[in-house]
């Protein structure tokens, strides 16, 4: 009986220290041999058949066996868990001393940075800001602003219709006027910013999608010299003290008179240089004086009000300011332009 414990000693101690016995394996090694139907259980079973001073000796061996059994289970299973613990660690090993990774942030687009600027100006010379829809009537794109039907004025502009010719994507900011002066009376001093369409082809300097600042302001006893006088300070904040204005005689169908306006070229003084293309004046908005028709449409008595508008393209204001010389940039969102402003 003896050597039938220290074989069953011996092959559970075998097994229990291979290689590959793992966790599961322990436990069916455990139910083999200690379990209540395992082997070892069987000996102690077999006990009473022995003679009586047999069983000490043998009760004594079996307890031994147990404990060796035990024992060595234990320890295998302590030795598992510092592989799995070392795998692990190895796994999930952390350099601290790495340099981080910087997340990307996103960059203000020079677009909105003009815009921004050119609200901050306007604003501080007592502007508020005023918004309208980009999908507009026919009526204040065109009508309202004394572009009757057929008006010629009309190919210049010509846009895209959205369900017959009543509604279309606006080709100019100067639809938020009508809106503005249908609503809210004398005095007015608004400025609207935003995007604009027009079904031109896309070049270097045209695209069918670009935005436009429009500004307006009526009252009573209003001047071309009040028009005048705010471009000045607009113009001088924007592109330096030094920089002055010209008014040339133009035609809109909104304002008259009516004067495209430039500015002295700020690259070379005036002198001509590349960026002005040798004239020494860059011509930058439009303006005029509101036309009594447009403010009469609108339920002001031109009578007794007058006013003044003016409106600008932001693209031509940033690709001037920041000598960018193809339009397409602004629309491209190639991180390597946006970046460098
Ligand atoms: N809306 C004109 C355009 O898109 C720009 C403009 C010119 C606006 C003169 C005005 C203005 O308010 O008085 O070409």
């Amino acid at each position: 009986m003896k050597e039938k414990l220290n074989s069953i000693r011996q092959s559970a101690l075998e097994q229990i220290n291979q290689r590959d016995t793992d966790n599961a394996k322990l436990e069916e090694i455990r139910v083999k041999y200690l379990g209540k139907k395992g082997e070892l259980t069987a000996v102690l079973r077999g006990m009473g058949q022995l003679a009586p001073e047999e069983r000490p000796v043998i009760g004594q061996t079996a307890n031994e066996v147990r404990e060796d059994i035990e024992k060595a289970i234990a320890e295998k299973k302590q030795s598992l868990a510092a592989a799995a613990l070392e795998l692990k660690l190895k796994d999930e090993k952390l350099d601290v001393t790495v340099p981080g990774k910087k997340s990307k942030i996103g960059h203000i687009h020079p677009l909105t940075l003009v815009q921004r600027e050119l609200e901050d100006v306007f604003i501080g010379m007592g502007f508020s800001i005023a918004e309208g829809p980009e999908v507009e009537y026919d009526y204040y794109n065109f009508q309202a602003l004394n572009i009757p039907e057929n008006h010629p004025a009309r190919d210049t502009q010509d846009t895209f219709y959205i369900t017959d010719d009543k509604i279309l994507l606006r080709s100019q900011t100067s639809s938020v006027q009508a809106r503005v002066m249908e609503k809210q009376k004398p005095p007015i001093r608004i400025i609207s910013p935003g995007r604009v369409y027009r079904s031109d082809a896309m070049d270097a300097t045209h695209s069918p999608l670009f935005h436009q600042m429009e500004g307006l302001a009526v009252d009573e006893g209003i001047t071309m010299g009040d028009l005048k006088g705010m471009l000045e300070t607009f113009a001088k904040t924007e592109f330096g003290e030094d920089t002055k204005i010209r008014f040339r005689p133009h035609h809109f169908p909104f304002t008259e008179p009516s004067a495209e306006v430039d500015i002295s070229c700020f690259m070379c003084g005036g002198k001509g240089c590349r960026l002005c293309k040798g004239e020494g004046w860059i011509e930058i908005l439009g303006a005029g004086m509101v036309h009594p028709n447009v403010l009469s449409m609108c339920g002001i008595d031109p009578e007794k009000y007058s006013g003044f508008a003016f409106g600008m393209g932001l693209e031509r204001i940033a690709m001037l300011k920041y000598h960018i010389d193809d339009i397409r940039m602004f629309y491209e969102n190639d991180v390597r332009f946006i970046e460098q402003f």
